[in-house]
């Protein structure tokens, strides 16, 4: 797919016919969203245009600004969504509530700069089918100035996997900020992940490899008020979004987590088991001790990333912790059982272990699924 840039040019020009949605997810943003509504008032003027802020519930009451806002101007609106939490989630709701021909998708935290806004419009309306608001082409930046070597690193390569990944060679694979029509969208609205923070990855991903991309530059700002969600969870969904769209989707995306983390599980038991055999303790110890510690690490790793939306607290946690175990232990019998029995009728001892460790975590994810992190 070919990505052309776009200079912002004059703006004194008729406006556009076409009605517009901004969709805005917000977590956490109170301080925010009166401003931005100000600024969309500012650059929107002569437009059909509204605002839909899609909040999760938050801890700020952001959705009980957003409404005292709304309930004077008609163009605001707001999603409240009670028990779920997602950016990717959120916009794609703020999405399907929308009937304008465009959709924006932009922060609510004033970062995004909203005056690109026009020169986005108009490049859809000359038949362009996605364009993308850039850091990183000319004009374009972050006024957040210095970043540290490692993050800088991590850009880089989550740019390359992306840019791999969607097959383009887009500046900013990792924007948050882009404009497409509704239509376009909502084609590929069943084939969406849904998962993290990549949206416009998912949605490239998940569209027609034919859709037209330009770039617009603008500069990154920094945030004044509230703080970011992006933290190092955000950074494993990614991780995980780019596998299940390896897998088109055909396999759960929480079963990837589940046995991404298992594979860790069983890093930690045999990393635990030679630590103790080096302190001197017998293998038998040495390894129950280390099937302890890696079913202990693997409900944390797993009820803190895999089940990260239905998260268990107070005492639950603890019940679920044992039934955890529980289950383990059955998926281990399960395990020894299935293998035991290739291995007798003449399987290798490589695929009768294989074989027993597929059957032992996909029962433990099925119960799991269906038991534990569903208490609530
Ligand atoms: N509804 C909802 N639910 N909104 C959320 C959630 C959530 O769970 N998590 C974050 N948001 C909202 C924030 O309130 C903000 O409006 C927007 O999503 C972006 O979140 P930030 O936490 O401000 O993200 P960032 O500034 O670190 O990340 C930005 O840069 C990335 C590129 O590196 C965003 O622009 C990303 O979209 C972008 O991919
Ligand atoms: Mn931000």
């Amino acid at each position: 797919m070919d990505v052309t840039t776009c200079i912002v040019t004059s703006l004194i020009e008729p406006v556009s016919t076409k009605s517009i949605s901004i969709i805005v997810p917000v977590y956490n943003e109170r301080k925010n969203i009166h401003r931005l509504v100000e600024k969309l008032e500012g650059v929107l003027v002569g437009f059909v245009w509204e605002v839909i802020f899609v909040d999760d519930d938050s801890p700020d009451k952001t959705s009980s600004v957003a409404r005292r806002i709304a309930a004077t101007k008609n163009y605001v609106r707001c999603i409240q969504r009670i028990g779920r939490r997602g950016l990717s989630s959120a916009t794609i709701e703020g999405v399907c509530s929308s009937s304008a021909d465009y959709i924006a998708i932009m922060d609510g935290d004033l970062q995004h700069d909203e005056s690109i806004l026009p020169t986005m419009i108009k490049a859809l309306d000359s038949g362009c089918d996605l364009v993308v608001g850039s850091r990183h082409v000319v004009g374009g930046g972050s006024s957040d100035g210095f970043s540290s070597p490692f993050r800088e690193m991590l850009s880089t390569a989550g740019k390359k996997i992306a840019c791999a990944m969607t097959r383009t060679n887009l500046s900013d694979p990792m924007s948050g900020f882009f404009m497409t029509r509704r239509a376009l969208f909502m084609a590929t609205a069943h084939k969406l992940s849904g998962q993290g923070f990549k949206i416009l990855l998912d949605f490239i991903m998940s569209s027609k490899n034919n859709i037209s991309i330009i770039e617009v530059p603008y500069i990154f700002r920094k945030r004044e008020f509230g703080e970011s969600k992006l933290d190092i969870m955000v950074m494993l969904q990614f991780a995980i979004l780019i596998l299940d769209r390896l897998f088109h989707g055909y396999i759960p995306i929480r079963f990837i987590a589940f046995a991404s983390v298992g594979v860790i599980g069983v890093l930690v038991n045999v990393m635990v088991m030679v630590s103790l055999k080096d302190a001197g303790f017998g293998f038998v110890t040495s390894q129950s001790v280390g099937i302890f510690v890696s079913i202990v690490c693997n409900f944390e790793l797993n009820n803190r990333f895999t089940y990260r939306t239905n998260r268990l607290r107070g005492y639950k946690y603890w019940l679920g912790l044992a039934a955890f175990m529980l289950i383990s232990g059955l998926g281990g019998v399960a395990n020894v059982g299935i293998s035991s029995m290739l291995y007798t009728n003449k399987f290798t001892d490589i695929f009768s272990s294989l074989a027993g460790s597929i059957v032992g975590v996909v029962w433990n994810y099925a119960i799991s699924s269906t038991l534990i992190w569903r208490f609530k």
